[in-house]
């Protein structure tokens, strides 16, 4: 089993960037700790960055046949992207949506997301233990087929 973790812009500052929103681990705190995950489940991630909508809409269409499924924090293209959306709908791999922070305790424009709809589900507000479960998520998804 494949999995693809794909981190949308800003990502690359955690560890310095709000870190009463985001906490203090570094993408790289994250990736280490989805590795760990991923070797207990024995699966493979990889973890992508992209600060670029195109780049994240090009990735996810790479990721056909190559990869059973995607974690994605799309950040804030969660609340502007019908292009991510769109790819996500296009390449029907099983995706799940993660957030740091409850997205729903912030500011009005955050509680939208264009990529929830067309995700298996939405993680949020567990900081970067959200990444674990999305890896939990995806994998008994993908094991049960239905994920339940
Ligand atoms: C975020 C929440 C988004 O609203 C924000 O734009 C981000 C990070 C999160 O992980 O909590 O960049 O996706």
């Amino acid at each position: 089993m494949k999995i693809l973790c794909i981190n949308g812009p800003n990502l690359n500052l955690l560890g310095t960037r709000e870190p009463d929103k985001y906490g203090t681990a570094t993408l790289y705190d994250i990736e280490k700790q989805l590795m760990k995950e991923a070797a207990k489940l024995r699966i493979v991630v990889d973890v992508v960055q992209s600060n670029v909508e195109g780049e994240i809409v090009t990735t996810i269409q790479e990721a056909m046949g190559k990869y059973d499924g995607i974690i994605i924090n799309p950040a804030a293209y969660t609340h502007t992207s019908i292009a991510i959306r769109d790819a996500i709908l296009a390449v029907q791999i099983p995706t799940v949506e993660i957030h740091l922070s409850n997205v729903h305790a912030r500011e009005e424009f955050r509680r939208f997301s264009y990529t929830a709809p067309v995700c298996i589900g939405q993680i949020t507000g567990f900081g970067k233990f959200g990444y674990t479960m999305a890896l939990q998520a995806i994998h008994n998804y993908l094991k049960t087929k239905q994920g339940k």
